[in-house]
């Protein structure tokens, strides 16, 4: 018997060509569970990440859709039930966050926000729940720390985040019925592509001094976190925000 605690599951990860969302990935994987990749722009970055999970001895698939958008949303959706027959976890990880003052904050950067943080994170939710089957499902909302600790400059993330929250708790409790659990999980700073190309690296030390563990994250730190919530040792928790961010917040 298999003590991996995912085997026969199948998850899609939003935005796992890179960062946070490529950990989660290959943590899933290594518990068993066919992972879809999802990216929207970098094939080379997802491709590396399917080819680290079947070198593992695991199961994985790249599907290309930009997750604000309802047509891809539902293409990503059908492909990964023509991919691996079945849908058990989504993670909604795909997002984007730029730093932006008051003064300049502008109609694109807000939509570009919202589309993609809070209104694909609805319709993928929402489309998951035409795949989940009797026994339910678990959805894992990659929120972050900023929705409560409101960092300046960041007004339009940290607003898109702590939607997130809001519709965590209440998706929460409209889908329990159907044994569909939903949590979010908010990191503290973690290094990833997206901190490293967003000039996030000058904010590390101002992020380490106010993080009690005394250093910022690494996706490795947010994975596990992730798995647990997609796994039945989870099986009594939803609506919930775990922050882990190294007790910042
Ligand atoms: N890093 C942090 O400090 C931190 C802290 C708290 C919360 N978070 C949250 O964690 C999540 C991941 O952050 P990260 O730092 O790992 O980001 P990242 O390194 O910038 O990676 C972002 C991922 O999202 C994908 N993506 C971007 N736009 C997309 C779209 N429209 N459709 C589908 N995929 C899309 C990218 O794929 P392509 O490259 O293929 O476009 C990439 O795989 C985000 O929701 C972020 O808000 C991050």
């Amino acid at each position: 018997m298999s003590t991996q605690k995912l085997a026969g599951k199948v998850a899609i990860v939003t935005g796992a060509s890179k960062g946070i969302g490529a950990s989660i990935a290959k943590h899933l994987a290594a518990e068993g569970a066919s992972v879809i990749v999802n990216y929207s722009s970098s094939p080379e970055g997802a491709d590396r990440v399917v080819k680290e999970i079947v070198a593992s001895g695991g199961n994985a698939k790249t599907v290309q859709a930009n997750v604000s958008k309802k047509a891809e949303i539902e293409r990503l959706f059908a492909e990964t039930k023509k991919a691996f027959g079945r849908l058990d976890i989504l993670i909604n990880n795909a997002g984007i966050y730029q730093g932006q003052p008051a003064g300049e904050i502008t109609e694109e950067n807000f939509h570009a926000h919202f589309d993609l943080n809070v209104l694909g994170l609805i319709l993928a939710s929402q489309e998951a729940l035409k795949y989940f089957g009797p026994e339910g499902g678990s959805i894992i909302n990659i929120s972050s720390v900023v929705s409560t600790l409101s960092p300046p400059g960041m007004a339009v993330y940290n607003a898109t985040k702590s939607a997130v929250d809001g519709i965590t708790r209440t998706f929460a409790k409209e889908l329990g019925a159907r044994k569909i659990r939903v949590n979010s999980v908010n990191p503290g700073l973690v290094e990833t592509e997206g901190t490293h190309t967003g000039g996030f690296v000058e904010k590390f030390d101002t992020f380490i001094a106010i993080t009690p563990l005394g250093r910022i994250g690494q996706p490795q730190d947010i994975a596990p976190v992730v798995v647990f919530l997609a796994s039945p040792d989870s099986g009594w928790i939803t609506g919930e925000t775990h922050y882990v961010s190294g007790g910042l917040r």
